[in-house]
Order: C-alpha cells, then sequence, then structure tokens
C-alpha cells in the first residue's frame, strides 16, 4: 500500500521534475529567439548578411539546377542514340530469324526464341545489355541474370500498343546469384524496346536494357562538385556582403556613439573626417551642427548666467534702501497712535507690506543662491519629530485663524535623518502655512514615518485639491492656481519651487498630489544617510481616504490603488 503512494509520489515528482525541465528549456528559447530578434532590429550588417545569403542561395540553386540539366541531356543523349541503335538492329535481326522460320508456327517453340535472346546477348559481348523477350502466354525470356520486371509497365504498354521502337529510363534488379550471394543493388538504366512478330501474327516484346551505373557515378561527382562550390559561393558572397557592409555601418556606429556622446551633455565631442566620400560628408555636417549647437547653448548659458546674476544683483542692491525704509516705517508704526486714524492706517499697511517685500528679496536671494549652484547642506543627525513639532507650534495661530486644527500622528520612537534642520524645517512650515492656506478651514494631518532608508513626512489638507496637471505645476517659481486669491499671511510664489529645491539638496523627494473636491497631499521623502540614494518612501503619496479610492470592493472590503506611486519620483525629476 504505501509502496503503492510512494510510487504514485514518484511520479508526480518525476512530472513535475519534467514540467519544470520543459518549462525551463522553453524560457531559454525564448530568451534566444528575442535576442535574435533583437540583434535583427539593430544591426544593418545582419540584415544585408541575411538578405544576401537567402538571394545567393535561391540564384545558386537556379544555376546548379540548369548546370545538371544540361549536363545530364548531354550525357545521356550519345548514350541513349547508341541504345536505340543497338536495339534496332537487335529487333532486326531476331524479326529476320523468326521470319525466316515458318515451320514453328503457330507459337515459336520455346527453345527457338531462347536462341534468338542468347544469340543477341552474345552479340552485344560480356559488358553488354541484357535482353528480355515476352510473350502472351508463358513467361518472359530472358538474358543472364536481370529480372523481368525491370522493363516497365508502360514501356512494355506502348510496344505491345504500335510496331515502333519506344525507350524509357529505368531501375535494373538483378537476381541474386545462384550459390547464395547477397540480393543485388538495382541500377539506373535504359530500357529501349520494340515488337517482334511472327508471319501468322504472333506478337512478342523485345527488350535492351542498359544499365547507366557509369554515367549515373559522373553525374554524381559533377552534382557533388556543383553543390559544394555553391555552397563555398554562397559563404563567399556572406562574407563579402559582410564586410561591404561593416565599411559602411562602422562609421555610422561610429557616428552613432558620439551623437549619443553629444547628446549626454559632452558638447565638445567631433567626429573624425576622414577622405572625402559620402561618411565624410556626414562626419562634416555633423560637426557643424554640434558646433552651432555647442555656441548657442553657450550662448543661452551664458544669457541665463547674466539674468540670475542681474537677479541675485538687484536683491542685494535692494536690501540697503530697504533696510532704511524700514527704520523709518518702524517709526513711524511705533508712534502711528499719535497720527489721526487714515495716517495710522497707512502706516499699518506699509508695515505689512514692507514685511512682504522682505520676505519676497529674501526667497529671491535664497533661489538665486540655487541657480548660482552655491547653496551648501549642512546636514547633521536631527529628529525629524523636532522639526515638525516646532513647525506646527509656529503654524498654529494661523491655523486658529483659519479654523483648521492640525493633528500630527508619528512614531513613538526618534525619526533620525542626517538633514540639514533650517532648510527641512522651512520645507515643513512651507506645506503646512499651504495646507492651512488652502484647507478652506478643514483639519490638516501631518503624518511622520520611517522606514529602513528614508524618513517621510506628508501634509495633507482637504481643501480645494489640486486639478490635474497642477501637482506639477505647484512646483514652478511664482505659479499660483488663482493669483487674485486673497492671501493672509503673504506667499511670495517661491515656496514650494524653494522647498523642491531644498528637497533635491539633501537627495530626496517632495511630491504632490491633489484631486479638486478632495483636497491635496504632499510628501517630503529624505534619505536617512545624506547622500544615500532613494528607492522608495515609507508613506504612500496617494492618501488612503482618497476619492476614488475609498469605494468598496465586491466582497465588501475597501479596495487600494495598485501600482505604488513611489516608485516614480516624478514631480522631483521633472523639475530637475
Ligand atoms: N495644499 C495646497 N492645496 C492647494 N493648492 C496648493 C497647496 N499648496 C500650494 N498650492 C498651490 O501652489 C501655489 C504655489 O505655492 P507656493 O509655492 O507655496 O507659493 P505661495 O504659497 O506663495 O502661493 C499656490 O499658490 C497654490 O495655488
Ligand atoms: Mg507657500
Amino acid at each position: 500500500m504505501t509502496e503503492g503512494v510512494d510510487q504514485a509520489a514518484g511520479a508526480i515528482d518525476l512530472r513535475r521534475r519534467g514540467v519544470r525541465v520543459l518549462s525551463d528549456a522553453g524560457e531559454s528559447a525564448l530568451r534566444v529567439w528575442r535576442r535574435v530578434v533583437a540583434a535583427w532590429q539593430r544591426s544593418i550588417q545582419l540584415r544585408v548578411v541575411t538578405a544576401t545569403l537567402a538571394l545567393s542561395v535561391a540564384v545558386v540553386s537556379l544555376l546548379g539546377v540548369t548546370v545538371m540539366r544540361q549536363v545530364t541531356d548531354g550525357l545521356l543523349s550519345q548514350q541513349k542514340d547508341d541504345a536505340l541503335a543497338e536495339a534496332a538492329a537487335g529487333i532486326d535481326i531476331a524479326q529476320g530469324q523468326l521470319d525466316g522460320r515458318d515451320d514453328v508456327e503457330p507459337a515459336a517453340s520455346p527453345q527457338l526464341l531462347r536462341q534468338i535472346v542468347q544469340d543477341l546477348t552474345n552479340r552485344g559481348g560480356p559488358e553488354g545489355p541484357d535482353i528480355v523477350l515476352t510473350r502472351d502466354v508463358g513467361s518472359p525470356v530472358i538474358s543472364r541474370t536481370v529480372r523481368a520486371g525491370s522493363v516497365p509497365e508502360d514501356l512494355q504498354t506502348r510496344v505491345e500498343g504500335r510496331p515502333s521502337l519506344f525507350w524509357t529510363y529505368t531501375s535494373i534488379s538483378y537476381e541474386p546469384a545462384p550459390d547464395g550471394g547477397d540480393e543485388p543493388k538495382p541500377e539506373p538504366g535504359l530500357a529501349v524496346g520494340g515488337q517482334l512478330r511472327t508471319p501468322s501474327g504472333i506478337q512478342y516484346g523485345l527488350y535492351y536494357l542498359f544499365p547507366l551505373t557509369e554515367q549515373q557515378q559522373t553525374l554524381d561527382l559533377v552534382r557533388a562538385a556543383v553543390a559544394t562550390a555553391g555552397l563555398v559561393l554562397v559563404l563567399l558572397l556572406g562574407a563579402i556582403a559582410g564586410l561591404v557592409t561593416r565599411q559602411v555601418v562602422t562609421p555610422v556606429r561610429f557616428a552613432a556613439r558620439i551623437a549619443e556622446r553629444f547628446s549626454s551633455g559632452r558638447l565638445s565631442e567631433r567626429m573624425l573626417v576622414r577622405g572625402r566620400d559620402d561618411i565624410a560628408r556626414l562626419a562634416t555636417s555633423f560637426n557643424q551642427m554640434a558646433t552651432s549647437l555647442q555656441r548657442q547653448i553657450g550662448q543661452l548659458e551664458e544669457l541665463s548666467r547674466v539674468q540670475q546674476q542681474f537677479v541675485s544683483d538687484v536683491s542685494h542692491e535692494l536690501r540697503t534702501p530697504l533696510t532704511t525704509v524700514r527704520m523709518a516705517a518702524d517709526v513711524l508704526h511705533e508712534s502711528r497712535d499719535e497720527f489721526d486714524p487714515v495716517v495710522g492706517r497707512s502706516a499699518e499697511l506699509l508695515q505689512t507690506q514692507l514685511d512682504r517685500f522682505e520676505s519676497l528679496l529674501g526667497d529671491l536671494l535664497e533661489i538665486s543662491r540655487f541657480d548660482a549652484g552655491v547653496a551648501v547642506l549642512s546636514a547633521e543627525p536631527v529628529d525629524v519629530r523636532d522639526l515638525v513639532h516646532s513647525v506646527t507650534e509656529a503654524a498654529a495661530p494661523l491655523a486658529a485663524r483659519k479654523g483648521s486644527g492640525v493633528t500630527v500622528d508619528q512614531p513613538p520612537a526618534p525619526c533620525v535623518a542626517e538633514v540639514d534642520a533650517r532648510r527641512i524645517e522651512r520645507v515643513l512650515r512651507n506645506l503646512v502655512v499651504n495646507a492651512i492656506e488652502h484647507g478652506e478651514g478643514h483639519d490638516i494631518q501631518v503624518r511622520v514615518a520611517v522606514d529602513e532608508g528614508a524618513v517621510a513626512v506628508t501634509v495633507r489638507d482637504h481643501g480645494v485639491g489640486l486639478k490635474p496637471g497642477e501637482s506639477s505645476l505647484v512646483f514652478h517659481r511664482f505659479w499660483r492656481a488663482d493669483p487674485a486669491r486673497a492671501r493672509t499671511t503673504g506667499g511670495t510664489g517661491l515656496g514650494l519651487a524653494i522647498a523642491l529645491e531644498d528637497a533635491r539638496l539633501h537627495g530626496g523627494w517632495l511630491q504632490a498630489w491633489g484631486e479638486p473636491g478632495s483636497g491635496s497631499q504632499f510628501r517630503l521623502t529624505v534619505p536617512l544617510c545624506s547622500g544615500d540614494d532613494l528607492t522608495s518612501s515609507p508613506i504612500p503619496l496617494v492618501p488612503e481616504d482618497a476619492a476614488h479610492d475609498v469605494g468598496l470592493s465586491g466582497i465588501g472590503r475597501p479596495y487600494r490603488r495598485v501600482s505604488a506611486p513611489d516608485t516614480e519620483p516624478t514631480a522631483v525629476s521633472r523639475h530637475g
């Protein structure tokens, strides 16, 4: 019983292993096939060589068949003429013998027939043709060891039908030797036949069987020679095609490589111009194009550098007068109670607008520092929860004014990452203030999470949200969904642009998700160790309560989005 079970288990195991082997074989075959297809699509040389091989095989086969047909015809036609003459002569002689022997009527005696066949055989000599004499009644008379079946049926029919000479190719078979040797091999041959007729009208068929062994050997030899020559020719043509295309393809590949390097930013790459052929012309035009592009890109870079410098200079220049204006305004502001109400109100307005002016100037200077590439990261281990705490603390008055509560969901253990505290705090402040400003009085959730490689902070609001496409636009400088929207804290429109630069300086991601009416969620992810690459974020970008994710599946469980948006840090790279 157990043995049976063991056997069955063994069989199943074997079958499984068989299936695995089969699927392995299928997979590797598929892999090879894919590689072949890829090589075919990538290499002109391969395609040209293959096409040349295919075409030359067709041409060489055609040539070979024609040559073989001509050689065969040439070789056999002489042989056929001789055979026909010999057979005609033999038939004449035999007919003469029959005509002269009226006495054996009504049917020629077997002895006479045997005699006739013997005579004709002797006439041909030991290497001569075999002879078969057929008659209506009784077995055929045969010379030597040939088999009567060597005479094809249709030749017999034709000979019986008309008193004329007919011929056809056949295969001649022989009886084995009487001492019981091997069955002799049938040989190719030529069969010629004609009628014999006794004066009283009895009809016989006389057939000559000429072996064509020698001719066959010669033909085999010629065929082998033609086939070898054809194969060598095809291979040579393939090799020539390969060499010739390589001459063209190599410089083209070289050009492609140079173009790739050029497009990857190495603008001083140039092609080597050799000679004056088409490739040289290609190289010359490519080099001209590259030079002109390099010049234009250089000009653009210079222009952009000058503009950045201008912005930076203007911001710096504005600082000094602003300081003076500020001091004067402070004086006015302090003594506003002594002025009449209209002037007092003006002093207050002046103060708020100067606040905005100062923060705008600060942001402009900051962004021009990023543009000039002089922004440096002073990273040190910081508990990100502390930063979140101070940001939410500072934003509490604004939140209270807007009627939003800010809740923080964070792990109990410290979330320490190597970051620049000042910059991360600035990013978080901007996110939280934005959420409060655009949150329309709904509550704001801030969430902190950490995994083995990264720490993430998300800021979720339930306000106006973002329209499709806006999740990347928000990071553009001075972009605002609604330029006319009243602002209480006077954002400069540069907040998220600077935040994105700060995130990028950390090697981190800053991404936005939003839907009109469902609010938005901003996610900052930074690596735990500064300089490490990010591959994923501990918190998904799309919040779990997103509008189209709260539907119920068939079994009543809420279903979630399948694709993890973390895998593509789009917003960051798009603004790179
Ligand atoms: N939480 C949010 N919800 C909706 N829209 C937002 C949110 N945060 C930012 N935005 C949009 O992005 C724009 C740019 O934001 P930001 O760069 O911080 O500049 P500012 O806050 O000064 O307008 C905002 O004007 C707003 O239209
Ligand atoms: Mg802002």
